[in-house]
């Protein structure tokens, strides 16, 4: 077991690596647990007892009885998606009665999914294969200074005159610029405000709650959404989400100073997968991949899309482990590749000149001319899905381990091999 105040856990590839199922298991001895970026468009997945729930903005502490649950203010939130996840939920049993939303989070409005689809669109070929949630869009005008934000549900009519000024620049742009029929003022005014208002309850400051929290010596977890490649600064810039997603967006989104982010703990599958468009070095296709994405069940939590598959990248995990400072590494799907035959490891890529390319560039179109350069391991084909400890792992499968962690410079301290809590086990 890991001993933590706080503990930061973020995803190491192009999201999808298990950090839900991670955050869920790591939940069990945490107080609060926190979303502080990203919105709908993450797709947590936690199978609890061969019962699978899927979350988009709640934090999987929920799943426990008495977590305090923060969704802060780095995140973009749908509010009637958000309230679709709390009743499937109430269905099971589940209730929120410990749920806060911060005041300070933006609202993804109907003209934000209105325009999300219109841009990639307009974008044809260039499509970036974004989730058609609005994300973009959200906090393209957070950044512009027009969002709208949770805490404004407050005051209603002051909140309908704010939505009416930006709809009106929305409808220009919709109208002239797409030839789109645009958004009317009604619609939302009676099919979205009524729904959104449901949110007062939850809405307060958010990091005061938490700092007090804090000082009163709670355990929190700060869980992340998609994953470093996808980071809009050091992903694969312009395939990435609009949002932060290395640790050091925690302390802007959640409200908490640079010491409270505590123990990294950085979540990365035993090889790679990538949803929407952009470059992906690793990538593989034909058999292989097939067996992969059936048996890792890799297909989109939010948009239900087939995902690309490839060999683990090394250069990227390398420099997603180095940007976090990650300082364990959680490697997850590993039983997906008993059985696969050889493995192999991207441990750098050989540049358009032959150069050695050993940090992720920040140019695409070096990275398009580059190819991976591998190290190649046997493989096993033992399951491992019922293995509770290192022990009960074949000698190829720790070769492989050994191989990630030289390759990524982080300790691989805790292992998954399967969906349920009970899968997972300590490599300390
Ligand atoms: P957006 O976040 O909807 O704007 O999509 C931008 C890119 O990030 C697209 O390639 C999406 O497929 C990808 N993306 C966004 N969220 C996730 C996630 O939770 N897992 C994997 N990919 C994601």
């Amino acid at each position: 077991m890991l001993d933590y105040t706080a503990l930061s856990v973020v995803g190491c590839q192009w999201g999808d690596e298990g950090k839900g199922k991670i955050t869920d298991f790591l939940a069990a001895q945490a107080d609060v647990v926190v979303r502080y970026q990203g919105g709908p468009n993450a797709g947590h997945t936690v199978t609890i007892e061969n019962e699978t729930f899927k979350l988009h903005h709640l934090p999987c502490g929920i799943l426990y009885q008495g977590k305090t649950c923060i969704i802060g203010n780095g995140m973009v939130l749908d509010a009637p998606i958000l309230l679709s996840e709390l009743a499937n939920l109430e269905k099971r049993g589940i209730t929120a009665e410990n749920l806060f939303i911060s005041d300070r989070a933006h609202l993804i409005l109907p003209y934000h999914r209105r325009q999300d689809s219109l841009e990639e669109e307009k974008r044809g070929d260039q499509k970036i294969g974004t989730t058609l949630r609005g994300i973009g869009p959200a906090y393209q005008d957070k950044i512009a200074r027009r969002g709208i934000r949770a805490g404004e549900l407050r005051d209603l009519g002051r909140l309908i005159k704010r939505i009416a000024e930006v709809l009106k620049e929305k409808n220009e742009l919709f109208q002239r610029y797409y030839g789109d029929e645009g958004i009317t003022m009604q619609e939302i005014e009676e099919e979205y405000i009524p729904v959104a208002c449901r949110l007062l309850p939850y809405i307060t400051d958010t990091a005061l709650l938490l700092a007090n929290q804090l000082a009163k010596g709670a355990k929190v977890i700060f869980e992340g959404a998609q994953g470093a490649m996808l980071d809009i600064d050091y992903g694969t810039y312009p395939y990435v989400t609009s949002s932060g997603t290395l640790a050091g967006n925690i302390c802007s989104g959640a409200g908490i100073p640079p010491g409270k982010v505590g123990t990294i703990l950085g979540v990365g599958k035993a090889y790679s997968t990538r949803v929407g468009a952009g470059p992906f070095p690793t990538e593989i296709e034909g058999p292989t991949a097939e067996l992969i994405r059936e048996r890792g069940r890799e297909f989109g939590t939010t948009t239900g899309r087939p995902r690309r598959i490839g060999w683990l990248d090394g250069v990227a995990l390398r420099q997603a482990c180095r940007l976090n400072g990650v300082q364990h590494l959680a490697l997850t799907l590993f039983d997906v590749l008993s059985g696969v035959g050889k493995l192999q490891i991207a441990t750098a890529y050989r540049g358009p000149d032959g150069s050695s390319i050993e940090h992720f560039p920040a140019e695409l179109h070096i990275l398009e001319k580059s190819t991976p350069v591998y190290r190649e391991f046997t493989g096993w084909s033992e399951d491992i899905s019922r293995a509770k400890s290192i022990k009960d792992l074949p000698q190829a499968a720790l070769e492989y381990i050994r191989g990630v962690e030289e390759t990524a410079g982080a300790h691989v301290s805790l292992l998954s091999v399967g969906p349920r809590r009970d899968q997972t086990f300590w490599r300390l």
